[in-house]
């Protein structure tokens, strides 16, 4: 905010033809979201996570950190898996987002929601939506045959093994620690889909 304490600092009257750098720029976006296209007029500066959350008001994604450290934003973007907390809305115009709340419902779940279910995969809840939605796109990495950290031959399609989602969704952090389920649950749904 180098300008803006410039600003601040300038004498009375000075200001005319300065660019005010703390006024929000405001700018119309059409994201698509859970199929649904959607208008808004947004601060450029806004988040896709806070896009979601506080105007579209699609609470499942949440917040833990703001800092592209827990996991718990993790919305699915073109079919690849992002923090949504760490990127501008701006930015996906035309891309096709899906958060928790578009991969399944209450009464018609996701199979990777069902699993987490039957296999415990959480117990407060909080990281869970970024958890189900990174597993799903883990899966889909796995089939597409992209390779991890700890993929030992990078000429074979990579299998989905416990050592494999561990460290794919190293970046989701449960602090309730409910790793183990998870991977169980992960397991078994790539296990129905094979
Ligand atoms: Fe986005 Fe933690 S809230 S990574
Ligand atoms: Fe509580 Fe993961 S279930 S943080």
């Amino acid at each position: 905010m180098v300008g803006a304490t410039a600003a601040a600092g300038a004498p009375e009257g000075a200001g005319a033809g300065t660019v005010r750098t703390d006024e929000p720029v405001l700018a119309k976006v059409t994201l698509t979201v859970n199929g649904q296209r959607r208008d808004l007029e947004l601060d450029t500066r806004t988040s896709l996570l806070d896009a979601a959350r506080e105007h579209l008001h699609l609470t499942g994604s949440k917040k833990g950190c703001d800092h592209g450290q827990c996991g718990a934003c993790t919305m699915i973007v073109d079919g690849r898996r992002i923090n949504a907390c760490l990127t501008l809305a701006v930015m996906y115009q035309g891309a096709e987002i899906t958060t928790i709340e578009g991969l399944g419902q209450p009464d018609h779940l996701h199979p990777m929601q069902a699993a987490f279910v039957k296999h415990d995969g959480y117990q407060c809840g909080y990281c869970t939506p970024g958890q189900i939605c990174s597993g799903v796109a883990v899966l889909e990495e796995i089939k597409a045959g992209i390779p991890s950290h700890v993929t030992a031959d990078l000429e074979a399609a990579p299998q989905v093994t416990e050592a494999e989602i561990r460290e794919r969704m190293s970046g989701n952090i449960c602090r309730c620690g409910a790793y183990s389920n998870i991977v169980e649950a992960m397991t078994e749904v790539a296990g129905a889909r094979a």
